[in-house]
């Protein structure tokens, strides 16, 4: 039977019988209104770890003032039952309050990494990733910690902050998962109704596009990325926020479609802002 616990110290107590008896623990961080993207990410954790613990917690510090914090969609009973039947042990769902006391001051920063891609368009976002990532890994002390490759920027960030401070855990990157037309599981894609819904393929649409040009032999970046805006252009629902190939691993725009390369994009489709990406080793 699957436990929810609110407090830092609940956690911690139940971590450290598991790991007192030898027991090895899975994390999986999300921010709720859990989809068969994060059961995937779930479904890996239990089957790598004796027990795995979901953290549900919609994090302020990763939001601007204009986004939409106060309606991230929200269902805690439906995650509860999805993670019950993934088969994991426990859902940290804390309060804000919880996470960040009143006099709470201390913050993960990083740079680099972040010039590029929704750090441009969304400052302090990844600043606020880092802090709360880190602070599940000090609260849960997993061996393994499991994020999708959709958010292939903040991966990538996390994989940087677990090696410059020496954090004691494996960051285990899972695929993406998308519906029939190629639309990335997104708890966003709530947001979209069916026009909108109809008219989000078109980021898929665009990224095999660019996926295909590369596969047929070009190599500039340039010459892809206008491929692939032309495409996105032709849905009149969707707006460009960026589109962008960047090497994988330091985030840094390249010309050349050479060696580990992400065709990365965030598109609006009316006011909701999707991202996704693709994956290249050329
Ligand atoms: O990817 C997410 O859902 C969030 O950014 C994360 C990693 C749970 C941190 O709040």
């Amino acid at each position: 039977m699957i436990a929810v616990v609110k407090t830092v110290s609940e956690v911690k107590k139940q971590v450290s019988e598991w790991k007192r008896i030898g027991l090895s623990v899975g994390l999986v961080p999300t921010m709720g209104f859990l989809h068969e993207g994060h059961v995937s990410l779930i479904n890996r954790a239990v089957e790598e770890n004796d027990r795995v613990v979901v953290s549900d917690f919609v994090n302020p510090r990763q939001f601007s003032s204009s986004e939409d914090l106060e309606t991230y969609p929200r269902n805690l009973e439906k995650d509860v039952s999805i993670c019950g039947q993934a088969g994991a042990d426990l859902v940290f769902n804390p309060e804000v309050d919880e996470m960040y006391p009143d006099d709470f001051c201390s913050s993960v920063s990083m740079t680099g990494l972040q010039n590029e891609l929704c750090g441009k368009s969304r400052p302090g976002h990844f600043g606020g990733v880092c802090t709360v990532v880190c602070k599940l890994f000090n609260i849960v002390s997993p061996d393994r910690a499991y994020f999708g490759e959709k958010d292939a920027q903040q991966l990538a960030i996390i994989r940087h902050m677990v090696k410059d401070l020496n954090m004691n855990v494996e960051i285990v990157g899972c695929p993406t998962v998308r519906e029939a037309d190629g639309l990335a599981k997104s708890s966003r894609n709530s947001y979209l109704n069916e026009e909108e819904r109809r008219a989000s393929a078109v980021l898929y649409r665009a990224l095999c596009a660019g996926r295909d040009l590369i596969l047929a032999g070009e190599r500039d970046c340039s010459r892809v990325t206008a491929v692939m805006k032309s495409v996105v252009d032709e849905e009149p629902l969707a707006e460009i926020d960026y589109i962008d190939i960047v090497d994988a691993f330091t985030i840094e725009k390249t010309e050349a479609a050479e060696g580990d390369i992400l065709m990365a994009m965030a598109v609006y489709i009316g006011k909701t802002r999707l991202i996704d990406n693709l994956f290249m080793r050329i």
